[in-house]
């Protein structure tokens, strides 16, 4: 299936359905399926009881803009939202931002306890490598692997979930946070983007300013939103980012002030869009950074 639109909400609309149904399938195979009854239902639940599947979309959208065909990007872009997945159960539990509603349901060690938390989060992660592993193609399964796990791993995601967590109470300087929001959140996310290039066969080099830009983007209205908008509205509580203290953007800039620095993102994004070399789509990626800016007006 291809969409022919120029607005990445509608992209984002209809990838979801196609990917909600292929990690449901995931979990029906190889280790998922051997895995005792308590941890894969946590792992159902911790993958498939909502989500926006940004990363993923933004998967399928890079290989299909490179010029590959979107079944190729599949394996990557379910990677992708499987360490998501995985990342937001453990940056839920009580050591570290102790959250207790996530996508409008109560957080999975709430439901389960935190050991099987942990462990479904750990699942995920290993979930991931294997569906990688699976693909036919060896060289791309390598070449995938190597970009998440660079992106997953102490340099990437893990890295900055430590530095988020080392900030707490501490007044820091916007540059500071952005270079955590670098390492926790835009690693990942440039990773997926990254993994639909490899996916389409050319060097996925190019895509990381794009990424990078877009990722940073996406934790400023992040941080935007757990400071204005409603427990409703989010599927999260709110406010919670004031309540343990975090270096967030809003804590560094304002609101206002985060509001101007998102849109100067936008614009760093639509810039380092201009020199990556497209085939197809670029009103779609061209409208990525809009739609992120509207989340949080
Ligand atoms: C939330 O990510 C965690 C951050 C990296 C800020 P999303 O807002 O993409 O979460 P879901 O997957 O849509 O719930
Ligand atoms: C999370 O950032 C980044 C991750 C690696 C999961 P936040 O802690 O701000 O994400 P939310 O607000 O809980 O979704
Ligand atoms: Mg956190
Ligand atoms: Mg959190
Ligand atoms: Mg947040």
């Amino acid at each position: 299936m291809s969409v022919q639109t120029a607005s990445f909400a509608d992209w984002l609309a209809a990838a979801r359905p196609e990917v909600e149904v292929a990690l449901a399938a995931a979990l029906q195979r190889r280790s998922a399926a051997a895995a005792p009854p308590a941890l894969r239902e946590a792992m159902q639940r911790a993958l498939l009881a909502g989500g926006k599947r940004l990363r993923p979309a933004l998967s399928l959208l890079a290989c299909e803009a490179s010029g590959g065909v979107r079944g190729r990007a599949l394996a990557g872009a379910l990677a992708a939202e499987m360490i998501h997945a995985y990342s937001l159960v453990h940056d839920d539990l009580p050591c570290m931002d102790d959250d207790q509603l996530r996508r409008g349901l109560p957080t999975l060690h709430v439901i389960y306890g935190e050991a099987l938390a942990v462990l479904a989060g750990d699942a995920l992660q290993a979930l991931a490598f294997e569906t990688l592993a699976a693909q036919e193609d060896a060289r791309l399964a390598r070449e995938q692997a190597a970009l998440l796990s660079a992106a997953a791993g102490a340099a990437g995601m893990v890295g900055g979930q430590v530095l988020d967590l080392q900030a707490e109470g501490a007044r820091c300087r916007a540059g500071d946070v952005e270079a955590i929001h670098a390492r926790k959140t835009a690693a990942l996310l440039c990773a997926a983007l990254q993994m639909g290039a490899a996916a389409a066969g050319v060097d996925p080099k190019p895509w990381e300013a794009f990424g990078g830009a877009l990722g940073r983007l996406f934790q400023a209205t992040d941080d935007l939103l757990d400071a204005t908008a409603s427990r409703e509205q989010l599927g999260k509580n709110p406010r919670r980012d004031q309540a343990l203290e975090k270096a967030t953007l809003v804590a560094a800039l304002g609101l206002d002030g985060t509001r101007r620095r998102a849109a100067e993102l936008a614009e760093e994004a639509h810039k380092a869009l201009l020199e990556l070399p497209l085939r197809r789509h670029r009103q779609v990626l061209r409208d990525v950074p809009a739609f992120l800016l509207q989340r949080a007006p």
